[in-house]
């Protein structure tokens, strides 16, 4: 079992890994178009957060990272439908908090949960009260009627990972 982060750079068996990421989106996002999940994940600007067993996807999240804001945008967020409720949803968010703070130096993630979503994501620290200033964040993410903004602090020296 591995927790990797991977973006659109090239390489092979990342290429085959955000495939098998975006058939785990396009299942459990029955929402998201298609042609939307397939285009964050392949843009340049996104990097996805996935759990590999036996080199097959377990699920995984997209997020933008803006460095200069030192802030992250959670696009998308799923783990396939057999392995649900199994922990994998929390180790992810917990390499994906250590990598956003030592890779990419951010301190908070934003996300629009899905309304059947927000208990994963308080479940792992994240609020409907956004402390984060605006200015770090307005004009940056897009408003979107289809989820509930939340936040999330990233604590700046907790080891999130063993
Ligand atoms: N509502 C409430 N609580 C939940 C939910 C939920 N939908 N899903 C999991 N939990 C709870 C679990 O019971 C568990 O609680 P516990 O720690 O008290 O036992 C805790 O959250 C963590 O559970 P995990 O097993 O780590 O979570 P899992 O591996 O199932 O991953 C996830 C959670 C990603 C939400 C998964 O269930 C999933 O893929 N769901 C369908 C897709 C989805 O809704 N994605 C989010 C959409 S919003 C977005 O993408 C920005």
């Amino acid at each position: 079992l591995k927790f990797v982060c991977v973006s659109n750079d090239n390489n092979d068996e990342h290429m085959v890994w955000l495939i098998g990421l975006k058939n785990i989106f396009a299942r459990q996002l029955p929402n998201m178009p298609k042609e939307y999940i397939v285009r964050l994940l392949m843009d340049r600007n996104h990097k996805s957060m996935m759990v590999v067993r036996r080199n097959l996807v377990v699920g995984g999240i997209t997020y933008r990272p803006y460095s200069s804001q030192k802030f992250g945008e959670i696009a998308f967020c799923a783990i396939t439908a057999d392995e649900q409720v199994k922990g994998y949803g929390t180790r992810l968010m917990n390499y994906l908090k250590q990598h956003a703070r030592d890779v990419d130096g951010l301190t908070h993630f934003l996300t629009y949960a899905d309304n059947n979503a927000v208990g994963y994501f308080a479940k792992q620290g994240f609020t409907k009260e956004i402390y984060l200033e605006k200015e770090r964040w307005h004009g940056y993410i897009k408003d979107y009627d289809g989820g509930i903004l939340m936040e999330c602090r990233i604590d700046p020296k907790l080891p999130y990972t063993d």
